[in-house]
Formats: structure tokens, sequence, C-alpha cells
């Protein structure tokens, strides 16, 4: 059986590369499962994309639809037109996705079409809030998928109630975990560590980049400057994604405090996450990863798909109220925050669960 392996955006990589070791690990004992990567060039920057494939051993794409950026029209319609070309060409027998961005979404549609089946990572994950782009991304996939993955009960649960079987719904736990487990003691010392003399548990790290967040100036800047000024002595890192640099540019922010820097490759950042005092960030993925490492987290958002980095981990939710920051961020820097678990099943095995529900198809 023929896979296409679709990766398109940063938080597609670690997810997709546990999957093709396993795959090639049980190629080299006799497994049968062939696979075709293709990137659909939805992230082309070095800094989002070529560095996350050298560090995390991601072999050279097969394919790259090179489909690039655009709205979210344009880029979705680029990489259908561009994957269906691929498929008419050389079909294969399964596509799998990954994730919630434009191109799951995209590869998604173009082989359903095409009566290919499909296989969605990370399925079942829901918001409920129609305004983020992802929440769209992940319905519209989850509407078409033959093979879900969950990486909790809750997904389980959303699936349920859209109509999904119980043969089709598979918990498996999550991927983005087995690269977190399988890269810990590979983490890299970032050179902005001794560039910005950062000490353990002494700074924050800081992400936001969604669009919601960040489009609007006067919102980001309020942000920022609310953040800031509740941030003590400790100096603020933060690793600047491109739509977010855009803004910046117009804002002028200047604080000693404030360290921005470029994106980081995926040991680095995760070296920086590990040893901070805590992580403040809109994110979703990053907050899987402060639920594992036990670091503090504090969310932007006023929802999440990721319930269980709240209900067991380290991660609140303190909405998107600028007036929320200052109690949130003291108990923050205090010590103060909540302890967290891990969830079920998050435990490094999740592609070897996966690859052999796929080898029995
Ligand atoms: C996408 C995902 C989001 C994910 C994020 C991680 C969707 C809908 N969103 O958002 O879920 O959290 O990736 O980064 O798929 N750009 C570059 N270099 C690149 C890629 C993009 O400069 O390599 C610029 C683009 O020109 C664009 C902006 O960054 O202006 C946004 O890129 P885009 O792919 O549209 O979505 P993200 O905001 O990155």
């Amino acid at each position: 059986m023929l896979i296409d392996i679709i990766a398109g955006a940063r938080p597609n990589f670690m997810k997709v590369a546990p999957i093709i070791h396993r795959i090639k690990k049980r190629q080299q004992e006799g497994g049968t499962l062939q696979y075709r990567l293709v990137h659909t060039g939805q992230h082309y920057d070095k800094k989002m994309s070529g560095s996350f494939f050298e560090q995390l051993n991601i072999p050279e794409p097969d394919v790259n639809l090179e489909s690039g950026s655009g709205t979210q029209a344009e880029q979705t319609a680029k990489i259908m037109v561009r994957y269906e070309a691929l498929l008419l060409e050389k079909p294969c027998d399964l596509t799998l996705v990954v994730g919630d961005v434009t191109s799951t979404m995209a590869c998604s549609i173009a082989a359903k079409k095409l009566n290919i089946k499909v296989a969605h990572v990370e399925a079942g994950i829901r918001s409920f809030d129609l305004t983020m782009p992802e929440e769209i991304n992940r319905m519209v996939t989850d509407s078409i998928t033959d093979f879900f993955f969950t990486t909790s009960e809750t997904a389980n649960r959303n699936l349920y109630k859209a109509g999904a079987s119980k043969e089709q719904v598979h918990f498996v736990g999550n991927t983005m975990i087995d690269t977190l487990r399988a890269n810990e003691s590979r983490l890299q010392k970032p050179d902005v560590w001794d560039q910005l003399g950062l000490q353990e548990k002494k700074y924050l790290v800081m992400t936001m980049h969604r669009p919601a967040n960040v489009d609007e100036e006067a919102k980001l800047k309020n942000f920022m400057d609310t953040i800031i000024v509740n941030s003590g002595d400790f100096p603020i890192v933060f690793p600047v994604h491109p739509r977010t640099a855009k803004v910046f540019e117009k804002l002028g922010l200047n604080s000693e405090k404030l360290k921005l820097v470029e994106p980081l490759g995926y040991l680095e950042f995760n070296y920086l996450v590990k040893k901070a005092l805590a992580v403040v960030t809109d994110s979703g993925g990053i907050t899987e990863e402060t639920t594992v490492m036990g670091v503090p987290c504090m969310t932007l958002r006023d929802n999440t798909e990721r319930p269980e980095t709240c209900e067991i981990g380290t991660n609140e939710l303190i909405g998107t109220d600028v007036n929320a920051i200052p109690s949130a961020m003291q108990k923050l820097l205090s010590g103060n925050w909540k302890k967290g678990g891990i969830p079920e099943l998050w435990d490094g095995k999740t592609a070897e669960r996966i690859v052999s529900i796929l080898e029995k198809l």
C-alpha cells in the first residue's frame, strides 16, 4: 500500500516525523507499507521548514508542490490543483494528513474527490471557534476522513457526535509528543542564550501569531505593553513568526526586557521552553509541549481545541482581555501556577500504534 504523507506548515513537521521513522523501521523489518512524502510548500523558509527537516531527520520530500503564500482561498486552491495533478499522474492508496493547517484540508479534499481514502492524525479536536481558519480546516477534513487517529477522549466524543463509527476512530495518542520524547536529550542551546545572558528559570518565552491576536496593530500593542509592564525583571524571549514580524515592524516596540529573535529551530525552541520560568502563547501545539515538560503556560485565547492541556496539564486560558493579564502574570511569576499531569497515551509510542493500524488496513 502506498501512503501519501502530507506536510505543509511548521506544526506539521514534528507530527509526520515519527510516522515516517516508524514506517522506515518496519520496512527494514520486512513491512510492506510504502510512503511518499509530499511537501505542499505552504511554509517554505529555511527557518519555518528546512531546519525542521534537518533537525528531525525527516527525509527530503519526494514531491514539493511549491504552493507558497497567499490568501486562505488562494493557498487552498493552489494546493488542491497541484496535489490533484500529482494524484492523477501517480495515484496513491491512502492520503494521510496531520493537524489543522490549510494543507491538511486542501489535500484531503483533493484526495477524497478522486476516491482515495483519507486518514487524519490529530482528528476530532475542536475549538468551536469558526473565526479560526484552523477550525474550518479541522471540520472540513474530518467530514471526509475515513480513518481518524486521535489524541484524546474529547476528540473521540466530538467525532462520535458528528457521526463517526467506532471502527473509524483510533485513540492513539499524540505524535507531536513522540517527537518531543525522542528529542528531549538532543535539545540544543540556542545562540541567543549566551547573547542575551539567559539563566535557567529566569526568563519567559513568548509566541503569538494567530491572526485574531496579531493582525490588528492596536490590539497587539496593547497585549505587548501589558505583558511587558507585568513581567517583573524577567526578560521575555519572543521568537517572531513572519506574520507577527510584519506587524511588529510598524509598532516600534522598544523595551529592554523584550528580546525579539528570529524563529528558532525545533531543538533550540524546546530547549528554551524547557528551561523557561513560564511560557505565554496563543499557539495550540506549544501548550501540549509545555504540558509534557511541566512548564507553566498562559494562553492568550478565549478557547482551546486542546482542553486536556488545561484540565490535566499546566496550561491556563486567560482569554484575550488585557485586564486579565496582570493577575495571571503575578501568579505565573510567583511560582503559584498549577502543577500538571500528562494526558493518556502521550507516551512517545503513538506512531507505533498508527503504523500498526495502517499495516492492517
Ligand atoms: C499556519 C497555520 C497555523 C500554524 C502556523 C505555524 C493555517 C491556516 N495556519 O499559519 O495553524 O500555527 O502556520 O506557523 O494553515 N511566511 C513566510 N515564510 C514561510 C511561511 C509563511 O514568510 O515560510 C509568511 C507568509 O508569507 C504569510 C505569513 O507568513 O504572510 C503567514 O503564513 P501562512 O502559511 O499563511 O499561515 P501561518 O500564519 O504561518
